[in-house]
């Protein structure tokens, strides 16, 4: 039989494949017998309780937004009408009570979402937003069918988090609204907040305005960059969290990351030292004088505005890369370590970190700290969240610390997603995080009982800005898709990777499985462009056969519906007008493909990929880069071509670019290269003089120390016949160290 690909699946049979669109993947999904739910303006919603009428607006709102229909929220109601009905019921809370559980039907009569709590409410309406059909070539849709399904869905972990971070680059109150709806899309359920760091205070104490008026801005006149957010803002940000199921947890960083404080309120430090608000990111060894009475008095009344704000069981008080410098010379540290017998200046952390665990627990409030709080000796209560040593997550939940997992190699997403060319600039002291990276991975560390696992409340991922302090200015503000250092760029950062992260946090890992979840986000996409979101579109995944008779065969499916791959054979980027590859293409054993994911209605394209074919007889020269033909060589005077090293200069080293000639009448001479990054020249610039002729080849060397990720790099040799035209050849590119 004929294998049906997805997309003609899609065509023949949609209700069955859209009932599946649901990301993250729900526990349990069975498709009904039966006709679809059709929703028109006569639909009403119905709620059972007054405490739902809010959702039931969230709902109707978020359905006039997709289909611009109007369905109107009405409570409980005995008409004949045709309703989405949300349904609070009541449970056994004590009986494997999960607040988040729901469950949904949906029958030709109307549709049923029930649960006995509004955040589980909140993710059926969640869940039947990706029912709802979304166009996917850009025509208005006319028919808006919902498929009959039974879904019985929760979480598998709790925490489900993502940490934003204007505290080095600062986000409008109008992108963190913006931002919590991608969040509530994917069911994720804690936004954990970096509001303090060296660069920026962002949280509006009344009690030190000094905080916000100093703190939270650095540079000066044109340059001056910053801003913060009053208490207003946070009670309507953290009201806005709550409807969509999402918790709100502060991070207020103590003792470290903290200049902008102390450039406020210099007496906060050790010395009293006067200091600006730095404007470029390092880690500065100034952290608070934890050993004098004032800078607890400072934190007790900052905690005391603090916590009212936030209804979040955890307050998250930071505590990574502290350097103990200043402690180590600081009378009144010395005092405390020695008045309590503390060994070191570490364990000085640790009493500072249980002393304001002491001072909010009354106020009901458990603190939670990076992972280097473990060493400094904490209190069984407070929570661990890992980044970076696994060691920490298994040796907290051994001891029955709550753990957050947000390991570095998989929830980074300051990281780029590959190092193709054209990716933004962004961090590179850790490998980039690939969309496959941010799915595959187990919450769980290995080596704990089930009794342990308990204790790991789940992953969070984590978009770190200082990256943005860097490039801030090398960014232009919008080039082609999401390069900027605006909140487009955060929203390319973050699309489709949060995706993966909320699958990992609610997916059991049995149940996960990533060509599924590629699937999935083939719709998803759309629904980001129906949305106006900035996201990464994936680059096909390009298979290369090798045939019986050595030739090779090219094909790939788009990881979006309705996509297009475009792609080229000459080396050339992909346009619009290039073939289209929807069958496998044969070609030589030695050729080289180009291809992008294009979606024509929404004007977007990928990054390209190039696969450079390997196997030649030239591949000791490493991969191709171009070729010269005769054309090209006309005269004797040499002329200036450009062959593109993009992605294969992918780091700093040495590169040997080698002119091996295929054939013609004559030689080439070559007259000196140089290579050229984003049209910049670099000091890479080789002027030897080579011929390339018969079997000689010409090797030429380069030394690249400034790498850029996401950078074109270009070689631009001057070039030409050494006695006449008829000349041909490869060029090459390896790295030698
Ligand atoms: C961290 O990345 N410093 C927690
Ligand atoms: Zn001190």
């Amino acid at each position: 039989m004929k294998r049906i690909t997805p997309i003609l699946l899609l065509m023949f049979c949609s209700s069955f494949t859209q009932a599946q669109h649901i990301t993250p993947k729900p526990q349990k999904i069975t498709l009904n017998e039966g006709p679809s739910f059709t929703l028109n303006n006569e639909v009403i919603i119905e709620y059972n309780q007054n405490s739902l009428k809010e959702l039931s607006i969230l709902l109707s709102g978020s359905i006039k937004q997709a289909t611009k229909l109007s369905l109107a929220p009405i409570g409980p109601n005995k008409s004949e009408k045709k309703k989405i009905s949300l349904v609070l019921v009541k449970q056994d809370q004590t009986k494997d009570f999960n607040k988040e559980a729901y469950t949904l039907e949906v029958k030709k009569t109307g549709v049923v979402i029930t649960s006995a709590d509004q955040a589980g409410i909140f993710n059926g309406i969640s869940s039947l937003m990706q029912l709802i059909p979304v166009s996917t070539d850009g025509k208005a849709l006319e028919a808006w069918d919902i498929p009959a399904v039974q879904i019985s869905d929760k979480p598998a972990f709790k925490w489900r988090g993502v940490m934003l971070d204007p505290a080095r680059y600062f986000m409008t109150k109008e992108y963190v609204l913006r931002y919590l709806d991608m969040m509530a899309m994917h069911k994720l359920n804690v936004l954990h907040w970096h509001l303090i760091d060296d660069c920026g205070w962002r949280i509006e104490i009344k009690k030190y305005p000094k905080l916000t008026e100093v703190g939270a801005w650095r540079g000066t006149g044109k340059n001056k960059h910053g801003g913060f957010y009053s208490q207003e803002d946070i009670k309507e940000i953290v009201a806005y969290a709550a409807l969509r199921n999402i918790e709100i947890v502060p991070e207020i960083e103590i003792p470290a990351h903290t200049l902008s404080a102390l450039a406020a309120y210099p007496h906060l430090g050790c010395n009293n030292t006067k200091f600006n608000v730095p404007t470029k990111h390092s880690i500065s060894p100034e952290i608070y004088c934890v050993g004098k009475e004032t800078t607890w008095e400072f934190l007790q009344n900052v905690m005391d505005e603090v916590v009212p704000l936030f209804p979040s069981k955890y307050i998250h008080v930071g505590g990574d890369e502290a350097r103990y410098n200043r402690w180590k010379k600081c009378e009144h540290c010395q005092k405390v370590i020695k008045d309590n017998g503390l060994k070191n200046e570490r364990e000085l952390q640790g009493w500072a970190t249980r002393r304001i665990a002491k001072y909010l627990e009354p106020k009901g409030k458990v603190v939670i700290g990076w992972e280097e709080i473990l060493a400094c000796g904490i209190e069984r209560s407070t929570g661990i969240m890992t980044w970076h040593k696994y060691s920490t997550a298994i040796e907290a939940a051994k001891n029955g610390h709550p753990v957050v997992m947000s390991p570095v190699k998989h929830t980074y997403i300051d990281t780029p997603e590959s190092k193709l060319p054209g990716e933004p600039p962004a961090a590179t002291w850790t490998p980039p995080v690939t969309l496959s990276k941010a799915y595959n991975w187990d919450v769980i560390p290995k080596g704990l009982t089930a009794e342990q696992a308990k204790n790991i409340l789940g992953p969070n991922t984590t978009l770190w800005n200082d990256r943005f302090l860097h490039n801030a200015k090398q960014l232009a503000d919008k080039p082609g898709e999401g390069t900027t250092a605006s909140e487009a760029y955060m929203d390319y950062l973050s699309l489709p990777r949060i995706a993966a992260t909320a699958e990992v946090g609610w997916t059991p890992k049995a149940n996960r499985d990533y060509s599924d979840f590629l699937k999935r986000m083939g719709t998803m996409y759309h629904r980001y462009i129906q949305k106006g979101y900035n996201f990464r579109l994936p680059t096909p995944e390009l298979r290369v056969k090798r045939l019986a008779d050595g030739k090779l065969s090219f094909s790939a499916d788009s990881p979006v519906y309705n996509g297009e791959l475009r792609y080229t054979l000459d080396g050339s980027e992909p346009t619009k007008e290039s073939e289209i590859l929807d069958k496998p293409v044969t070609a030589s054993s030695k050729q080289s493909m180009k291809i992008a994911t294009l979606i024509p209605y929404a004007k977007m394209r990928s990054l390209t990929y190039t696969y450079t074919a390997k196997g030649n007889k030239y591949a000791k020269y490493g991969a191709q880069i171009g070729e010269w033909k005769s054309a090209m060589v006309a005269g004797k005077t040499p002329r200036e071509e450009t062959f593109d090293a993009t992605g294969l200069i992918n780091k700093n080293g040495t590169y040997e670019i080698t002119f091996v000639y295929t054939g013609g009448e004559f030689g080439l001479d070559v007259k000196g290269l140089k290579v050229v990054r984003n049209d910049v020249d670099l000091s890479a610039e080789n002027k030897k003089v080579g011929f390339a002729g018969g079997s000689g080849v010409s090797k030429h060397i380069v030394k690249i120390d400034n790498y850029q990720t996401g950078a074109s790099f270009k070689i631009k040799a001057n070039i030409c016949g050494d006695l006449g035209s008829d000349s041909n050849g490869v060029v090459m590119i390896k790295r030698l160290k």
